[in-house]
């Protein structure tokens, strides 16, 4: 197993450039199911978890195509097969999203059912009660969800409960093959979902309200293979955002969209960081001592819970006392642990956390949990004095590519390593 290890203190400088969307590449990868024909994706990120959903893909016979740095190309014309399996899905719930393009394109599909998860249960009951307003039947068997339909899925209105990502997302790929129009109430305006519509609409869709929290789909009896590029990852992106407000310095972040994290970029103003945007790059830099500020995460265009633990490990390191409410999931406060052997001061009381800022951080070996609280540990390990082993980071590699180059490219001390046995 590899581990990262950080000698922490020196500040950064010089570019990032920030890559395509891990959570806009799933969807859109799964988009790829609904029309037969040789889809081109530009801007896939090279991640575990994009790697995953094209093995899962490939076990139900879809060709592609991947040149180191080129597109990925896509063909579902000849599916052989109609299910997830236990083995891919609990290395990655996001496979639940072949489940609307499957049972849309073949009347069949079972997927496994992906169980709790290192930041919560994670129930996918918004999914399965959409696509039964649909008209599948739904039937919960060995651990594998069966869903089927008797020729096509017929457009209904599907009102969700609270906001779903990638409930929204397959209740948009299942109802762009339906029969009739679907209405999606309160759904999940995320920028991914934003991908993921002009996606839908260049397959020949049409659709409406994007953007916005009510989506109207026109089903089409048949759709066409589409080319589009992945939108950049705001939740790489204000990661090293923040590593630069740890480690101090001066950075310019390359191909993102400023446009993607309005209210993160309002905090790291209101603590003191230095924000300049241009229309696809952010220049950041510390010059001042790191004020605190609250936040309370929410769905978008709310501060986004994926960069929540990151936040706590900048504030960790300010002048004064954070009050971090985590309103999406009910168990994401696994890295406080960790941040507390680097010296932080972090108090949990149920779903909130109160971080009193330390004056300095100090390097130790620590364990990451799961994706963002793994990249919470590194923006804490760059501020940190001495040396942060960070292990298990294969979570690390599900969801930021070249992450260690990526960070030494602008000056961190930092490199992977195999764990001594
Ligand atoms: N929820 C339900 N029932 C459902 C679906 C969701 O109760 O059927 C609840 C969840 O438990 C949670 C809330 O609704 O409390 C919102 O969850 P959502 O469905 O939006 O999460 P998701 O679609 O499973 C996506 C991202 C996550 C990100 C969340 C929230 C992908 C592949 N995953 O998950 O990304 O944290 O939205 O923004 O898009 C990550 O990248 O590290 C990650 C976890």
């Amino acid at each position: 197993m590899d581990r990262i290890v950080i000698e922490g203190g020196r500040p950064l400088h010089g570019e990032i450039r920030i890559s395509g969307a891990k959570n806009a590449a799933l969807p859109l990868i799964a988009a790829t199911l609904l029309a037969p024909g040789w889809h081109t994706l530009h801007n896939v990120p090279n991640l575990r978890d994009t790697r995953t959903i094209m093995a899962l893909l490939q076990s139900m016979g879809v060709q592609w195509q991947w040149e180191p740095d080129g597109p990925l190309r896509i063909n579902s014309e000849h599916l052989v097969g109609n299910e997830a399996s236990y083995d891919l899905v609990k290395t990655m719930r996001a496979s639940i999203l072949v489940l609307g393009p499957l049972v849309a394109r073949l009347g069949c599909a079972r997927v496994s059912l992906p169980g709790g998860c290192a930041i919560g249960a994670r129930p996918i009951d918004f999914h399965l009660r959409g696509l039964e307003k649909l008209g599948c039947t739904i039937d919960l068997q060995d651990g594998y969800v069966a869903a089927r339909i008797d020729g096509r899925l017929q457009g209904n209105t599907v009102t969700f409960d609270i906001p779903s990502v990638t409930g929204t997302e397959n209740i948009l790929m299942a109802a762009a093959l339906a029969e009739g129009d679907t209405v999606i109430k309160n759904a999940a305006r995320e920028p991914e979902i934003g991908n993921l519509i002009d996606m839908l609409i260049l397959m020949g869709c049409a659709i409406e309200g994007c953007g916005t929290d009510t989506l109207v789909v026109h089903g089409m009896r048949e759709l066409r293979p589409a080319e589009i590029a992945i939108i950049p990852d705001r939740i790489e992106t204000g990661t090293y955002l923040m590593a630069v407000g740890a480690a101090g310095g001066e950075v310019v972040l390359r191909n993102c969209n400023p446009e993607h994290l309005p209210s993160l970029l309002e905090k790291l103003q209101a603590v003191g960081l230095e924000i300049e945007c241009g229309a696809d790059f952010i220049r950041v830099a510390r010059s001042a001592p790191l004020q605190s500020a609250d936040i309370t995460t929410m769905p978008f265009p709310g501060f986004p819970t994926d960069l929540q633990a990151q936040f706590m490990a900048l504030m960790s390191i300010s002048t004064g006392v954070a009050v971090i409410h985590e309103n999406i999931f009910e168990n994401r406060f696994m890295h406080v642990a960790e941040l507390r052997r680097l010296g932080a001061e972090i108090r949990v009381d149920g779903h909130t956390a109160i971080v009193t800022g330390v004056d300095r951080l100090h390097g130790a070996q620590v364990m990451a949990t799961d994706l963002r609280a793994s990249a919470s540990l590194v923006v804490a390990g760059l501020a940190a004095e001495g040396s942060t082993i960070i292990s298990r980071i294969y979570h690390l590699e599900r969801g930021y590519a070249d992450l260690v180059a990526k960070l030494a490219g602008v000056g961190a001390a930092i490199r992977k390593e195999k764990e001594p046995s």
